[in-house]
């Protein structure tokens, strides 16, 4: 019986444990301790192979101020998100620091973000500051999610470039608005109301086999932090005759 108690008392505690980081995570507004560091490379912007998908997109986006994500990452469903992070130590860092898109997976030193060199930067009070962030290399940061906002985009279909009509269709969504994430992705053909979902294949990549010609249209399911679920219906439909490369206007904006 005192073993049964025991082990009783020590699943109780691990569960404690394990619901404490989920609970920071999940408290909004909140800022989250964490760590941060930035790509190695000597670009200032993110990468074009980031594992989201979304190729130079998701280097140039938001002017560059993109990271690669950990535990964030969250198996793809954490692409497109926004980030506002800020370094901790009033030396050198601004109270505002930086918001980011997650265009990238990876962990360096325990960190939750890998930003891109301009982010990171950008988190200092000046760029003398910035300089001596850069040499620590490592440093502790909070952060917390935010609204991304694109105020002259709609949200936009980029077709993957190997994707042909009959054979195959792959695609990632640009400029995922709002602060929640894209759980599911409906693909309807307008004419005659036949949808399927769609599977996520990796990263923010999404794809099917034997594609319909079109006019197409997709739709994404948003799913809040409090379990809310709209389906964003687009305006613009894909065209008939859609093409691997195109990128394609939804015609709609979150917010
Ligand atoms: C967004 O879509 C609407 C509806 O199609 C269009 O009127 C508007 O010009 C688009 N905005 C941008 C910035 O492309």
């Amino acid at each position: 019986m005192a073993l049964k108690l025991h082990s009783l008392f020590a699943l109780s505690t691990a569960l404690i444990l394990i619901q404490a980081p989920a609970e920071a995570a999940t408290c909004t507004g909140c800022f989250v301790q964490s760590r941060a560091t930035y790509y190695p490379n000597s670009d200032e912007q993110g990468t074009d192979t980031g594992a989201c998908g979304f190729g130079s997109f998701g280097a140039n986006i938001n002017g560059g101020d993109v990271s690669a994500a950990w535990d964030l990452y969250r198996d793809g469903l954490g692409c497109g998100a926004c980030y506002q992070v800020r370094c901790t130590d009033s030396n050198y860092c601004s109270d505002k620091g930086v918001t980011v898109v997650i265009t990238d997976q990876g962990s360096g030193d325990s960190t939750d973000f890998i930003l891109s060199r301009r982010a990171f930067g950008r988190m200092a009070q000046t760029t003398d500051k910035a300089s001596s962030l850069f040499t620590i290399g490592v440093i502790g940061i909070e952060y917390r999610r935010v609204s991304c906002s694109y105020p002259k985009k709609n949200i936009t279909i980029k077709i993957d470039e190997s994707s042909s009509y009959p054979h195959y269709l792959g695609f990632v969504i640009w400029y995922q608005q709002g602060d929640k994430d894209i759980t599911a992705v409906q693909l309807c053909e307008t004419q005659s109301f036949t949808c399927k979902l769609l599977e996520r294949s990796h990263g923010a990549v999404w794809t099917t086999t034997s594609p319909p010609s079109g006019p197409l249209s997709v739709r994404m399911l948003l799913s809040g932090d409090g379990g809310d679920e709209t389906w964003l219906v687009p305006v613009n439909d894909i065209p008939e005759g859609w093409k691997g490369g195109e990128t394609y206007d939804t015609g709609v904006q979150v917010n």
